[in-house]
């Protein structure tokens, strides 16, 4: 792994196409057109209550995009260099996440959802649960 490697410059903020209508708008996002990887695998975070964090990990191989589809909340991105916070609060814009980038997920309004488009199935051995163990395998020592 070169550790001077900025992960957060891959990091980026996807806008997904939008169909504007007096009914209502929709979105609509496509398998091999507006994400970055194939999509394994469809998660969502919700009735998280106030003050609640979530994420504080990274994920090895995992790909992911994450959409704040009702509501509002943070993402802090860390690569073990630089930090930076994304607030998500548009259902047609997802975050791409690269692998091996710490996040934390912090500042939900009351009732949001965060669904995750996630490049792979559910699998422990892909998490980094330790901030030292994460850089480490960065290379950056503790
Ligand atoms: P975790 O990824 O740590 O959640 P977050 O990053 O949102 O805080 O997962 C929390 C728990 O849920 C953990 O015990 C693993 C389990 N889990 C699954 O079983 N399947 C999944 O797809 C995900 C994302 C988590």
């Amino acid at each position: 792994m070169n550790s001077q490697l900025n992960l957060l410059d891959r990091c980026r903020i996807v806008d997904l196409p939008r169909i504007m209508d007096p009914r209502g708008n929709l979105t609509f996002i496509e398998a091999g057109g507006h994400v970055p990887f194939d999509i394994r695998r469809v998660y969502y975070l919700y009735d998280v209550p106030g003050g609640a964090s979530r994420g504080g990990h990274a994920h090895k191989e995992l790909s992911q995009l994450m959409i704040a589809m009702s509501g509002s909340f943070d993402v802090i991105l860390d690569d073990g260099l630089t930090s930076k916070r994304v607030h998500l609060n548009r259902s047609y814009y997802g975050l791409y996440i690269c692998p091996m980038v710490w996040r934390e997920l912090d500042n939900f309004s009351s009732g949001s959802v965060c669904l995750v488009l996630a490049s792979n199935h559910y699998s422990e051995s892909d998490y980094y649960r330790e901030y030292a163990d994460y850089k480490a395998a960065r290379g950056l020592g503790v």
